[in-house]
């Protein structure tokens, strides 16, 4: 059962980027405890890629992250959104366009992660779709990148549905669950972008 302040109209606010399945608004801290409940129903599948899911122990590390982003926000940093399925009003996950450079290089890291229970129902592409849309059309960005372990081959499918663009790898880039891993690097350029 949703509690009545995350039900209905209420949820959706002025700020929300709607697609057809979904729509993305930024968090507020009374998503912090269905924001808890969708990593911890997903965390096996996050722990395999996102290193910030172990340090998101309880509802209070969702709510200092969403006080996080909410700053970022402020900052120009980042804009983070939760995403929900717009028939049932659930939040299905969450994406974000993360270091935000506005100055010499007008450009941002597209980040995204569906619950496990909601996964391969194409949400995943309409989120990126709906992020580079904000990104490109209202931020001005020039080019949104993103980055992936080899072996995310859903994230590679979305990026590509998209139309990103591989542009190479990084070796060892980053430690993931104790293993370095390799970083393929992909990028969609505002020319590029098709509606
Ligand atoms: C990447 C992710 C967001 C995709 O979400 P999603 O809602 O399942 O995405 P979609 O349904 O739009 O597309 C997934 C595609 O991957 C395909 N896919 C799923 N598992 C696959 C596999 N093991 N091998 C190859 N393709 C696979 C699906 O068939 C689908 O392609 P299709 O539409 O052509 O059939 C989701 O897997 C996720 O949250 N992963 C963990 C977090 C993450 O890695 N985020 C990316 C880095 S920030």
């Amino acid at each position: 059962m949703i509690p009545e302040e995350f039900s209905g109209a209420a949820i959706e606010s002025s700020t929300s980027l709607t697609g057809r399945k979904i729509f993305l608004r930024p968090f507020q801290e009374a998503d912090s405890a269905r924001l808890y409940e969708a990593v911890n129903q997903s965390r096996e599948m996050l722990k395999r890629r996102l290193n910030w899911v172990s340090e998101a122990h309880s509802q209070q590390d969702c709510l200092q992250f969403v006080q996080r982003a909410s700053q970022e926000k402020t900052q120009g940093l980042a804009e983070h959104f939760g995403v929900f399925d717009r028939r049932a009003q659930e939040l299905i996950g969450a994406g974000a366009l993360t270091r935000l450079t506005t100055r010499n290089a007008s450009r941002a890291r597209l980040g995204v992660w569906i619950r496990a229970d909601r996964q391969n129902h194409g949400y995943g592409a309409e989120v990126a779709k709906v992020l580079c849309e904000y990104g490109f059309r209202d931020l001005g960005l020039h080019r949104i990148y993103a980055r992936m372990d080899p072996a995310n081959r859903p994230y590679r499918k979305v990026l590509m549905k998209v139309g990103f663009r591989y542009e190479g790898s990084l070796r060892d880039e980053k430690k993931l669950n104790g293993r370095w891993i390799h970083q393929e690097c992909w990028g969609l350029l505002r020319t590029e972008w098709k509606k």
